[in-house]
């Protein structure tokens, strides 16, 4: 039997090239060798996204977003958390498997406590439960689906972490395997894509090129990348520089090598560099971008497939959750 991948992402603005490099592409490059199960966590986004005008369109875009970047609904599970309400029968298992203080020890809390703190506030200001529980939330979305591999960023590893540990307290519970402890995956080379200021590529830095942007705003956007004030003249380091360092991600080996002398030659200002950054990002985003909008615009069709991802998903999840209830007692 094939190991299992999941992983999923939660809508919460428009997906960007940093979504693309860093969690879509190696999760889909996985499910050559993995049964994957990928979802969009969209009661994760509930905990900040409180306006249905904007979280009902992000949830469409994320799913659209999937399908459009290749994730084959065939071969993939592929549905939307809400749609499975095994999780949160598990999730409420799990946090009595959760100790308070594994919590408390959550980084995104943590950063919310402190700035609170910083402010003078009350350190709860602001802080619902749903970020409170977050990890035990993300725990029974792994957990449910026997998961072996976890793709994600970097900033994400302590949730898996978290989960390892809850799943290893309830099998040392009951002194029995009944639930797979899952490992983290963490793409390195890729998992820093450079944002237009230079800072990693973030919603919250607002630093972002959308993944669908129409090409005229694509194109403004590359434009407006940061560069240092070095005349065209001047010859300049390509690693130094954004523009190349986005470049590398789109552009062939032989491109790369071409941009990097004109770069060491001198005579090429920032300008033309943008050009040829722009020309190869939409060789490869135009077409996904095309893909993207008819999926897009057919919300009955993607509906369809969510619907028929959560079926399959259903089944798996219902096992879990039976094996978890009959090993607790409570059958
Ligand atoms: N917390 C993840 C993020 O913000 C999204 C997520 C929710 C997730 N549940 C998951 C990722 C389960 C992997 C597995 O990116």
């Amino acid at each position: 039997m094939k190991k299992i991948s999941l992983t999923g992402i939660k809508p919460t603005g428009s997906l960007h090239i940093g979504n693309y490099f860093g969690a879509i592409k190696p999760a889909l490059d996985l499910t050559k060798e993995y049964d994957a199960r990928y979802f969009i966590a969209d009661y994760h986004a509930l905990n900040t996204v409180k306006d249905p005008a904007e979280l009902e369109p992000s949830i469409r875009e994320v799913a659209a977003g999937w399908l459009a970047s290749g994730l084959d609904p065939e071969r993939v599970i592929f549905y939307r958390q809400s749609s499975v309400p095994e999780v949160f029968e598990l999730t409420v298992m799990l946090m009595a498997f959760t100790s308070k203080g594994l919590l408390n020890r959550a980084h995104a809390y943590k950063a919310a406590v402190q700035e609170n703190l910083d402010k003078k506030n009350d350190p709860d200001a602001g802080i619902n439960m749903g970020l409170f529980t977050y990890p035990a939330l993300m725990a029974a979305d792994i957990i449910l689906f026997d998961s072996d591999v976890v793709p994600v960023g970097k900033d994400q590893v302590q949730h898996i972490e978290m989960a390892q540990d809850i799943a290893q307290s309830v099998n040392a519970n009951y002194k029995k395997n009944i639930l797979k402890v899952p490992q983290a995956v963490v793409t390195e080379n890729v998992a820093i894509v450079p944002g237009l200021d230079g800072r990693k590529m973030s919603k919250s830095y607002n630093n972002t090129i959308p993944l669908f942007t129409p090409e005229n705003h694509l194109r403004k956007l590359i434009m407006r990348i940061v560069t240092n004030s070095q005349c065209v003249d001047e010859p300049k380091d390509p690693e130094g520089s954004q523009i190349f360092l986005l470049y590398k991600l789109f552009a062939s080996k032989g491109e790369q090598d071409a941009l990097a002398a004109r770069y060491r030659a001198g005579g090429m200002g920032w300008g033309e560099a943008k050009e040829e950054l722009f020309r190869v990002v939409n060789r490869e985003l135009a077409p996904l971008r095309e893909r993207f909008n008819a999926i897009y615009a057919d919300r009955s069709g993607l509906d369809r497939i969510l619907a028929a991802g959560a079926e399959k998903a259903r089944s798996i999840a219902a096992a879990t959750v039976k094996r978890f209830r009959k090993t607790a007692g409570i059958d």
